[in-house]
């Protein structure tokens, strides 16, 4: 087979080849690579990362398909602290993000990546968000001197040949994303397996629609089409196009009359949006004919229909789950998923060529490589308590993989969204399940919605934070903003979703979890549903509706109305704090906060 010229343009974009002629200018790369998506092309580049040390081949007769990668270890999750949005005044980007000067940052930005990929390749990367020429798509390129970014992003997105004809016909926004791990390679010099830079940058310009990020090679950091652009700056197209662009995970339920009933549920990172996406539903349930169908794990967009119902597509092709806890027992569906044509990174390595990480199976291996790439074994982990998969471990998988992918996951029209979920990670106060009263008491919950901080990104374990919809980290612009917009989405609405909020993780006093989660969830799901369509009561509460014991399916569940009572309870004292929780949040949004909150909080207040 002739080998392509790899430098050869495949758009004729004029904008584009402009655009990418000035970014070459800037980064001086040694050479162009125009990716065009094939798996010939994909083959190489993962030989080539296997020849310089990126990669490790996994035993294929127990991996088929699959790479294995460590990364840097000071280059391991999203960096929100170097993560800056660039609006033109720092109002637009609020209070809850980082925000510079742009004319400033693209200043030191020119600096940063002056010469920044000389001696490596600059892949040109076309990707769609979304099915190619789908109606809520969106189209980018980016421009990086990672091969690793350029096949994670072949799993994740739909990149190379159909997106560049999507391109020439000229007619939808191609928004521009510039990355690089900041590691300049000198003549002869040998490179290393995970190059970045201790100085990290990720900068959205939402007014141009640009993104420039630096430093690091990572997830969310370098993947560029997942957060920096299908929230970032997503959620300012959405915002001024009367659409949203959601940190959730879409699933479809199928009940036993063979009824389709969609679901949106935002939980933020590591809080359980695979997993319940995945869901398989307990035995008696299964055969009864309880189905979960899945449609994506981690992004929606969602855009009322002609109609006036909420339709909503997972952009994304592939799942970046966090490995560890992930196994047969919690999620099966995963670990069929990743069976295959996947890419591990910062897990461990066993001897026989494979993967391991805490939680996938009860017994660990004998021995096996840490995530550093040093021996481990369980008495080292006894004595040193060091973790043989990093924390934020992640497993790149394609989406149709996945044994209960949606029939309709690449309906370019979306699903028909019939319940929104809000759910974080609280050890006291919220109990199991709860509705809200409506969709203002609803936005108000998504608003004040909070969660213990996990290893997804940098900061300090455990410690409960307000995340408003889990979109603190993701939202492009004023938190107060996009509250607004929340509200004044549902007066393009003829049906309002039901809006609830969920919390797998509350313990009893001994610090043991309450709930047994994972496809136990489905009980609660199945009550979602069946409220969705007027099928059940519930009992008004200060909060919110709440099921009674009675109104769930418990067959082939032991769980006590006394745990019941323990992990619904609502508990006055708990909640005042919560409630002033709730008012520290506001009193930094306060110029921008919609009025229906401050309303929501006093009922909110009188009711208890
Ligand atoms: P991001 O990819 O960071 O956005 O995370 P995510 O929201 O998709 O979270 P994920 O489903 O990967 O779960 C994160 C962690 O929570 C894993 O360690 C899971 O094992 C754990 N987890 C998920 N669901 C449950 C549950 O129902 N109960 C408990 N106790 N743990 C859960
Ligand atoms: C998250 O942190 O919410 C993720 C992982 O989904 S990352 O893609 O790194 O942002
Ligand atoms: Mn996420």
């Amino acid at each position: 087979m002739k080998k392509r010229n790899f430098a050869a343009p495949l758009s004729e974009n004029t904008h584009l080849l402009r655009w990418i002629e000035k970014m070459v200018a800037l980064c001086k790369p040694a050479r162009i690579h125009w990716v065009d998506g094939s798996k010939a092309e994909n083959d190489e580049l993962c030989a080539q990362m296997v020849r310089g040390g990126t990669f490790i081949k996994l035993n294929q007769k127990l991996w088929p398909g699959c790479y294995y990668a460590r990364s840097d270890a000071n280059d391991v999750a999203r960096v929100e602290d170097r993560t800056f949005i660039c609006s033109l005044s720092k109002e637009a980007a609020g209070p809850t993000n980082n925000w510079v000067n742009p004319y400033e940052m693209r200043r030191k930005l020119r600096g940063l990546f002056a010469g920044c990929m000389s001696g490596r390749t600059m892949y040109v990367l076309p990707f769609s968000m979304g099915p190619v020429g789908g109606p809520m798509s969106q189209i980018g390129v980016q421009l990086t001197d990672s091969p690793y970014v350029v096949v994670n992003m072949r799993i994740m997105a739909r990149i190379g040949t159909p997106v560049y004809a999507e391109i020439d016909k000229g007619e939808k926004r191609v928004v521009p994303c510039l990355h690089s791990v900041g590691a300049p390679l000198k003549a002869g010099a040998k490179d290393v397996p995970w190059p970045c830079n201790p100085d990290k940058y990720i900068v959205h310009f939402p007014e141009s629609r640009e993104i420039w990020s630096y430093g690091s090679g990572y997830g969310g950091n370098a993947l560029l089409g997942k957060k920096c652009f299908a929230l970032r700056i997503a959620s300012n197209l959405a915002r001024d196009e009367g659409w949203m662009a959601e940190h959730m995970l879409i699933l479809g339920v199928e009940d036993p009359k063979g009824e389709k009933t969609y679901v949106a549920a935002a939980f933020p990172s590591a809080c359980g949006k695979t997993n319940f996406a995945m869901l398989i539903p307990p035995d008696p349930l299964r055969k009864k004919g309880w189905k979960v169908w899945t449609v994506g794990d981690d992004i929606a967009w969602i855009k009322p229909d002609a109609e006036g119902r909420l339709r909503a597509i997972n952009p994304e092709t592939g799942f970046f789950g966090v490995a560890p806890g992930t196994s047969a027992k919690t999620n099966p569906n995963a670990m069929a998923t990743l069976a295959k044509n996947t890419i591990f990174t910062n897990v461990a390595l066993t001897p026989e060529g494979g993967v391991w990480w805490e939680g996938m199976t009860d017994q660990p291996p004998a021995e096996c490589t840490d995530w550093q790439g040093r021996r481990w074994t369980p008495e080292i982990a006894r004595q040193t308590g060091a973790k043989a998969a990093h924390p934020n471990a992640r497993f790149t998988a394609p989406a149709a993989q996945c044994p209960t992918i949606d029939p309709a996951w690449e309906n370019p029209d979306g699903v028909p969204i019939s319940a929104l979920i809000f759910g974080g990670r609280r050890a006291t106060t919220m109990p199991l399940i709860y509705q809200a009263f409506n969709w203002s008491s609803g936005v108000y919950i998504g608003a004040t919605m909070g969660s213990e901080m996990t290893a997804a990104a940098g900061g300090t374990l455990g410690k409960v934070r307000r995340d408003p919809m889990a979109m603190l980290p993701f939202c492009g612009y004023h938190m107060g903003d996009y509250l607004r917009h929340w509200i004044m989405m549902q007066k393009k609405l003829s049906v309002t979703p039901r809006i609830f909020h969920v919390n797998w993780f509350r313990k009893d006093a001994e610090g043991n979890f309450l709930w047994p989660g994972f496809r136990e969830n489905m009980r609660v799901l199945k009550w979602i549903v069946d409220r969705t369509r007027g099928r059940t009561l519930a009992q008004e509460t200060p909060i919110g509706w709440m099921p009674r014991y009675e109104d769930v399916e418990w067959s082939g569940m032991n769980f006590s109305q006394e745990k019941w009572k323990q992990i619904m309870a609502f508990d006055r004292g708990a909640w005042r704090a919560e409630v002033m929780g709730h008012e520290e949040l506001f009193l930094d949004l306060h110029d921008r906060l919609p009025k229906e909150m401050i309303y929501e909080r006093e009922l909110l207040i009188c009711r208890m």
